[in-house]
């Protein structure tokens, strides 16, 4: 593996960098935004509802066929290049949700070349923003441009998920790569994850959106998310169904109290997430859609059991300041970000008081969205 050297700040699109490694200019080029999700976690492998938005930074894919009989594959922000075929898995995590995007058209009868593979992305990695999703559905389009494939935004997003769970090791759900293919930056998206039936919704006027990063990397991510969707599935299976999503919502859960412990909590979040979704895409004020993130933080808190102290503390520091509407983790969860809700003209300055009370108790948060450094 070797490293190939990035271009400064402020070159010009299609994708800085590009050239620069591999001697040539890109023959397509696409990007594709990271995501924060509002409402709605733990619900879209449950067949349910979630309302994700698109955030500012974006992950940009430049393509050329090469002529040779490997790919060449470079990530500016990791620093790394590489070489693969599409007979043998990459190592690296990041190459294989490429890798997974390629032989994922190609199994859906793409002639995909041997191709030089340029990726830049400001999204941030590892704290539950979706940059593998964004990472995929820019490599789909970069790939339907250069090849003229048929496939719509929707399609698109099926074979990012595909990729995902067949060769990165991710049973995750449809939301992200939904998001990362059809959501944006001022309204967010209303996705039933069963018919995939979608409409935008309008933030409540007065409110803007913040996330933090809590400093915690996520750890048990994997492990416990898949737990967490096996859990759903035994519970589904002694309820009759084949998904939780069958049950006939918030009137099923006096049955669901009846499941041993945990799978009754697990259930009982599922419910109430899609409850708490479909309330806040009705159109409530800010104050109503900051109750329903609350109250959506305390459900995984208690119920799901993916939260951890740290964001716990910092969830509560944003709960309390006078100008958040409300405040959850965002993500799988076990770590990484908050999302909250705020007062547009004071949000700043309530990310600094928050920060700097959750340092004082030992924690090392950041601002990831209003971005605070897009470089490029
Ligand atoms: C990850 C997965 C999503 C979703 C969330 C939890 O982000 O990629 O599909 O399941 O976890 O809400």
């Amino acid at each position: 593996m070797t490293s190939c050297s990035a271009m400064s700040p402020g070159s010009p699109a299609p994708d800085p960098g590009f050239a620069a490694c591999f001697g040539a200019e890109p023959e397509a080029w696409a990007a594709a935004p990271g995501r924060v999700n509002l409402l709605g976690e733990h619900t879209d492998y449950n067949q349910g509802f979630v309302l994700p938005i698109a955030i500012p930074q974006q992950t940009r894919v430049a393509l050329r066929r090469n002529g040779q009989d490997v790919f060449r594959l470079h990530a500016r922000e990791l620093g790394l290049s590489l070489r693969f075929t599409l007979d043998t898995l990459p190592a690296e995590q990041f190459a294989r949700y490429v890798y997974g995007c390629l032989v994922e058209a190609r199994a859906g009868g793409a002639e995909v070349p041997p191709l030089d593979i340029h990726i830049a992305s400001e999204v941030p990695m590892g704290v539950g923003l979706s940059s593998s999703a964004a990472l995929e559905v820019a490599t789909l389009r970069a790939l339907r441009q250069l090849l003229a494939l048929p496939l719509d935004d929707v399609q698109i997003a099926q074979l990012a998920q595909q990729a995902e769970v067949l060769h990165a090791g991710v049973r995750c759900g449809i939301r992200d790569q939904m998001a990362a293919s059809l959501a944006d930056t001022r309204r967010a998206l209303l996705l039933d994850t069963r018919s995939l039936a979608r409409r935008f919704v309008p933030l409540p006027a007065g409110g803007e959106i913040l996330v933090l990063d809590s400093g915690l990397a996520r750890s048990l991510a994997a492990s416990g998310y898949n737990q967490r969707r096996a859990e759903c599935e035994a519970a589904a299976a002694r309820l009759g169904v084949a998904s939780l999503r069958d049950l006939p919502g918030l009137q099923a859960l006096p049955a669901v109290e009846r499941l041993p412990e945990p799978l009754n909590r697990r259930v009982r979040h599922v419910l109430t997430e899609n409850d708490r979704v479909l309330r806040a895409a009705d159109g409530v004020d800010a104050a109503s859609f900051g109750a329903l993130m609350n109250a959506s933080h305390a459900s995984l808190r208690d119920d799901y059991e993916v939260s951890t102290l740290d964001l716990d503390r910092l969830v509560a520091l944003l709960q309390s300041h006078p100008d958040v509407y409300g405040a959850r983790l965002t993500g799988a969860g076990f770590g990484g970000a908050c999302v909250a809700l705020c007062r547009p003209a004071r949000l700043a300055q309530a990310a600094t008081e928050v920060l700097e009370a959750y340092g004082a108790s030992g924690g090392q948060g950041r601002v990831l969205v209003p971005p605070q450094d897009l470089t490029s």
